[in-house]
């Protein structure tokens, strides 16, 4: 590995102190042997500047709190290798979400208020029974489902997406994809028509413009082209289907 200086230039503003207005800021770093974007970042905030704001939790790729856009693509910080990026590297927080200061954005709210609309929950008309035998499910079903739980909402689809960063109601590939995975679920007894209700929509599947930079920079790699596919397909089934009765 060759010995190389890292320029870092760090977007910086915090909205609890507007009077200071947004701005770049430069730092430069040694670079050292396996050294991630999360580890260059630990070390500007432990050896050069205390005031630096941005998120982690796991260091992992699993809690989806350090998402951010280096060299202007949305990608997790913990799993981005500063040897796999050029010597001049810019950070930026993701656009879309709410700014908390520097690198730091609130995904959280934007996330819950996804699972609201959504209605991310099973819906069943059944009682429950806690004496009940556990309901078996076949392993492809069981599969598909789980596909579309690896999501760790990170963000990144939602902020790579035009649609998503020109209106704020657009439910995103994360949101398109927490709806497919209800789709799929035979628990779920919600209708394609009711389904309809909810993402048949600008909002929902037919805001979506088809560019797909979520599915090339989804970093846990589901695929969003087919969750996206297959809620198409269902919605156009459901208004067809209610075209019909009329
Ligand atoms: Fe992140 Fe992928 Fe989930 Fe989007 S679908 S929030 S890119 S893990
Ligand atoms: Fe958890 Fe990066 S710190 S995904």
């Amino acid at each position: 590995m060759e010995n190389r200086t890292l320029n870092f230039s760090i977007f910086r503003y915090n909205p609890a102190t507007p009077e200071i207005k947004p701005r770049m800021q430069d730092y430069q770093l040694d670079e050292t042997p396996n050294m991630t974007v999360f580890i260059a970042l630990n070390r500007l905030r432990e050896e050069q500047d205390p005031s630096l704001m941005f998120d982690f939790v796991c260091r992992a790729a699993i809690c989806g709190s350090c998402a951010m856009l280096i060299n202007g693509r949305p990608q997790l910080g913990c799993k981005t290798l500063t040897v796999e990026l050029p010597e001049n590297i810019i950070l930026m927080p993701l656009p879309v979400f709410k700014l908390v200061g520097d690198l730091s954005v609130d995904t959280g709210t934007w996330f819950r208020g996804m699972c609201n609309t959504t209605a991310a929950w099973i819906h069943t008309s059944d009682k429950f029974n806690p004496k009940a035998v556990e309901e078996r499910m076949d392993n492809a079903t069981a599969l598909e489902i789980y596909e579309a739980e690896r999501c760790i909402e990170c963000g990144c689809c939602i902020a790579s997406c035009a649609t998503a960063n020109i209106r704020e109601d657009f439910l995103g590939a994360a949101g398109l994809n927490r709806i497919a995975r209800f789709m799929i679920d035979p628990r779920d007894n919600r209708t394609p028509a009711q389904i309809f209700e909810v993402v048949g929509t600008d909002e929902g599947i037919f805001g979506c413009i088809g560019l797909m930079a979520c599915d090339v920079l989804c970093p846990m790699e589901i695929p969003l082209q087919t969750q996206l596919a297959l809620v198409r397909r269902k919605m156009m089934g459901a208004a067809l289907a209610c075209k019909c009765k009329k």
